[in-house]
């Protein structure tokens, strides 16, 4: 029997209140048989937290939830699996030591023979247009094929809804694609998604319905067809948003950063820079288009002393930094907002306050002479940055760890732009914030610009290169294969070097 026009899942009600946060405020959703729904809303809007209560990580306060009409107790993942329900977290939970076959029995719950799981990967692999292969290791996949690792896992658990919270943020332009191709598919089988993701066109793109919270609470659900960017954005933050990021013609100054033929040569020999050559002044951005996993990662690390190069030179204002420790560096202003907020970026266990001031505490800035902390300062501070960021946070003393994946974003992002006087390396400096914070977050990237800082921008969207970037430079197996300027810069030419498809071969 068909139940309330093919409704599955229902939430009825769902409360939760953190200390100081009610991150769900009352909310009820259904979910259909065969449709993708996507959850938009600002950063720290609820969404992860609604999502955590229907996969069983989380106890709501209140409310209830229906499977097919009747009520269920969804207490743990493992029950939220039996029921068909499966979850892909932003942060993978893949063990990156073990091959992928591994992985995926790792979190089978009833035992099953390697032999049959190795040929279901496979089978799902094809069926879909999966296929990763099941001896590979994890730390040697690209971040597109983990993911797809995460789906399989999902889908071995015969899930008949997909939770994908920010599935995009990580992939390129390409991968995406492939995984609204899937999502299309499984869709048509009868199976729902609901998808989180800060970017329009893609809510646009792939869902059937969208259902908008603000502040913890359900401002409505409206139908894709119905819906248009200004009407997103108008129920979202309750009125209309200026997306614009005026670019500022700055002067270009003197040469800040020389990159000097820098090769780096991997452990078992492997090329992962070769000859990198190029040079940033003041008042430039120079902007590195590229499929990530090129080499632009290891170029920032290497340029911020995080990585050891082989050959080469790097120098700040004329002086060679190759052979300085990442404090000196640090110390010669150099501001770094790295890709991995979770690995270099944070300390999660520590507060906001202490996050924001975690480099500049040898300075001495927050120190009086007898190496007491200057409290008030530090709060003033402090408080100024959550303000002028906009941080979700009900207070300074709260542990980063419990704030939304965008407001841990933007702790890193308010420490390190002002941080680096010199030299600013963005990268992906927006991923995962909502399109306020990430106009806010290249506003102030073009405000440091003019300013006289350079600035290194490294980002998986292209649009946001070609927005802010004065100069752009193409990656490709970490080689730089050519240098534009911004108003030579031909996106079509970008998009094919970005694939690794040379000069010549432009006219064909
Ligand atoms: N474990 C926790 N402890 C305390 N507060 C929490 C916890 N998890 C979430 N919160 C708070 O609940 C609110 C909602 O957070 P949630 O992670 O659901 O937001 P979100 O909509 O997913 O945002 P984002 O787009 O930034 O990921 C935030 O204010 C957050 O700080
Ligand atoms: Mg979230």
């Amino acid at each position: 029997m068909k139940y309330l026009d093919n409704v599955f899942i229902e939430m009825e009600n769902i409360n939760k209140v953190f200390p100081g946060t009610v991150a769900n405020d009352d909310i009820s959703i259904k979910v259909k048989k065969g449709e993708v729904i996507s959850l938009l809303g600002e950063n720290g809007a609820g969404k992860t937290t609604l999502m955590k209560i229907l996969y069983g990580m989380y106890k709501a306060d209140r409310g209830e939830i229906k499977i097919d009409g009747k009520k269920v107790n969804i207490n743990s993942p493992q029950k939220a699996k039996k029921l068909g329900i499966g979850m892909i977290h932003q942060h993978f939970t893949l063990v990156p030591v073990h091959t992928v076959l591994e992985n995926v029995l790792l979190q089978l719950n009833e035992s099953y023979a390697p032999k049959y799981v190795e040929n279901k990967i496979k089978e799902i692999g094809n069926k879909y247009e999966l296929v990763v292969d099941p001896s590979a290791l994890i730390n040697e996949l690209p971040v597109g094929f983990q993911q797809r690792v995460e789906i399989i896992k999902a889908l071995l658990g015969n899930s008949k809804l997909l939770i994908m919270d920010e599935p995009t943020a990580v992939l390129t332009p390409q991968e995406t694609e492939k995984l609204f191709k899937f999502i299309n598919e499984f869709k048509s089988e009868g199976n729902s998604v609901i998808f989180i993701t800060h970017k329009l066109n893609e809510v646009m793109e792939i869902s059937d319905r969208i259902i908008v919270l603000r502040d913890g609470k359900k401002v409505g659900s409206i139908n894709k067809k119905d819906a248009d960017r200004e009407k997103l954005t108008q129920m979202m933050i309750g009125r209309e948003f200026d997306f614009e990021v005026k670019k500022n013609e700055a002067t270009i100054g003197k040469k800040i950063i020389e990159v000097d033929n820098v090769s780096i040569v991997g452990e078992t020999g492997n090329q992962i820079l070769n000859n990198i050559s190029l040079n940033i002044s003041a008042g430039e951005i120079f902007g590195v288009a590229g499929v990530s996993g090129n080499g632009q990662e290891e170029l920032a690390d290497a340029i911020a002393g995080l990585k050891k190069i082989s050959n080469g030179d790097i120098r700040l204002m004329g002086k060679s930094i190759v052979n300085l420790n990442i404090r000196e560096i640090i110390n010669s202003g150099v501001g770094y907002i790295p890709a991995d907020r979770h690995k270099v970026g944070l300390v999660l266990e520590m507060t906001v306050e202490e996050n924001l001031i975690l480099k500049s505490t040898y300075g001495q800035k927050y120190f009086n002479k007898y190496k007491l902390l200057k409290s008030k300062k530090l709060k003033i501070d402090t408080e100024k940055k959550i303000n002028k960021f906009n941080i979700k946070v009900s207070t300074s003393k709260a542990l980063v760890h419990s704030l939304s994946g965008g407001n841990q974003q933007k702790v890193v992002v308010a420490r390190e732009v002002t941080l680096g006087d010199k030299l600013l390396i963005a990268s992906q400096p927006t991923r995962g914030l909502d399109f306020g914070a990430a106009a806010y977050v290249k506003r102030t990237l073009e405000k440091e610009k003019s300013k006289g800082k350079a600035i290194l921008l490294i980002s998986n969207e292209l649009s946001e290169i070609m927005e802010l970037s004065d100069k752009i430079g193409v990656i490709y197996e970490g080689e730089i294969l050519d240098i534009f300027d911004r108003n030579e810069a031909d996106l079509k030419k970008i998009g094919l070097l970005m694939t690794g498809v040379r000069g010549e071969s432009f006219e064909k």
